[in-house]
């Protein structure tokens, strides 16, 4: 953060600020608190570029808050802020067998309902998990992946919390990725279960379709939900009950917040990437050891020598490796450019082109015999000794691998994102 104009501020009892980042807070007297987190004198909290965030005081409080460039501070109108009603709606939710599921669109305050719940539930002294079901936009654990984390300390963003957890989507999209979705989020909810007092759901934003609303229904239905929490006053909701399988509690969101742009959205996807693979190394395995899920040309049966020639001269480049499955061959070829659409060979059979490299940069999941998953990336297909090879900071045994639909680049930008297998 730029160092930049520095104010002080007091905070009267049960008031609350609005601070968009990026701001350093110092809490000069007294206790203050962010997303149910307790800060007391002396402690400091950075609010990043991409948020606003609402600081409040139970008693009288000063804070000195240094500002960066685009910063501001101010005071929500009371119809703008809907943090006591957040507070009061968590108290209540904050109850030993609660399972709480959050929905609402992009921006209507999903994770920071979800952090402030777990926050109070630690207040209170129950034992919270959050599952974080929010495959774009993840946050415990790496885009394309949902992850589980159990906090024992009051936290300020999700983003510190390390994965207990991890289940891989291989899509960031919660269509594409739907039925892998849902059983992952369920997964990791019975997972929680056996370490916890209450579960926090957070799920993604999408809630703009029928079909959406009946994907968090199914949700909320497969993790036996006692609560829905609908942010953005439930507008999304249309006429449901509000009670059901579950409580729904409908709550406002904050106004005036610090939307993320596109590319914010992106940047801070790769900063995820990025902290899951820190201190990777690579590994191999041997493609007859391990299953291998995701992958065309993994799912069929490998054609003959002799059928690998014939294909390299009916498709004019040297094919490596590939496999047939029903009707289709998939052909992993030293050069030659992948094609848009199935080449047709003479005897009436499809052709997948998947030119050696298109390999490189796809984000996988390796599964261990205990079916924890870890995050990897495929460096590589060795079509001679049938290996792939992956980086990934797992150390330990290894039954699957998991191909996405997620490829990275250099600096962990996710430059391509599809429906169809990249290999
Ligand atoms: N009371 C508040 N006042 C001001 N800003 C707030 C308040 N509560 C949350 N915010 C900010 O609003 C923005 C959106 O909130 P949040 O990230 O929780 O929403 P979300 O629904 O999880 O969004 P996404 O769908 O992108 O994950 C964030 O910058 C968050 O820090
Ligand atoms: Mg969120």
């Amino acid at each position: 953060m730029v160092a930049g104009l520095r104010i002080s501020v007091e905070i009267s009892e049960n008031k609350s600020i609005r601070i968009r980042g990026p701001a350093r807070i110092s809490i000069i007297d007294g206790e203050c608190y962010i997303s149910g987190a307790k800060l007391s004198k002396g402690s400091q909290v950075v609010i990043s570029a991409y948020k606003s965030q609402a600081i409040y005081s139970r008693s009288r409080a000063r804070v000195e808050i240094e500002l960066g460039e685009g910063a501001g501070v101010d005071v929500a109108k009371p119809e703008e802020e809907p943090l006591f009603e957040w507070l009061e709606t968590a108290y209540k939710l904050a109850t030993k067998g609660s399972r709480v599921v959050v929905i609402g669109p992009t921006e209507s305050g999903k994770t920071s309902f979800s952090v402030l719940l777990a926050n109070i539930a630690i207040e209170q002294g129950l034992r919270p998990c959050i599952v974080d079901g929010d495959v774009g936009q993840e946050d415990i654990g790496p885009p394309g992946f949902v992850a589980l984390s159990c906090p024992s300390k009051q936290f300020v963003w999700l983003r510190d919390l390390e994965p207990q957890a991890m289940r891989f989507i291989g899509h960031n999209n919660p269509l594409m990725g739907s039925y892998r979705l849902i059983a992952s989020i369920a997964d990791l909810v019975s997972k929680a279960s056996t370490q916890s007092d209450l579960i926090v759901i957070n799920t993604d934003g999408w809630v703009s379709s029928p079909q959406a609303i009946e994907m968090k229904l199914d949700i909320a239905r497969y993790v036996g939900a006692s609560h829905i929490v609908a942010l953005a006053g439930g507008s999304f909701m249309g006429h449901l009950p509000r009670k059901g399988f579950a409580e729904i509690v409908v709550l406002r969101s904050p106004q005036g917040v610090r939307v993320r742009s596109r590319e914010e959205r992106r940047a801070l996807r790769s900063q995820a990437y990025k902290k899951a693979f820190e201190g990777s190394v690579m590994r191999s395995f041997s493609i007859s050891e391990v299953i291998i899920t995701g992958s065309c040309l993994f799912s069929g049966s490998p054609v003959s020598g002799e059928e690998l020639s014939q294909l390299s001269e009916a498709l004019s480049t040297k094919v490596l490796y590939a496999s047939i499955l029903e009707n289709t061959i998939y052909a992993f070829t030293e050069g030659g450019r992948e094609s848009d659409k199935p080449l047709r060979l003479r005897d009436g059979r499809e052709v997948v082109v998947i030119p050696k490299g298109s390999e490189k940069g796809l984000l996988c999941s390796l599964v261990s015999r205990a079916r924890e998953e870890y995050p990897c990336i495929v460096d590589s297909v060795d079509p001679e000794n049938l290996r792939i090879n992956v980086v990934t900071r797992y150390q330990g045994d290894v039954s699957a691998i998991i191909i996405g639909r997620i490829k990275l680049d250099e600096s962990y930008e996710d430059s391509w994102r599809g429906s169809r297998c990249q290999i």
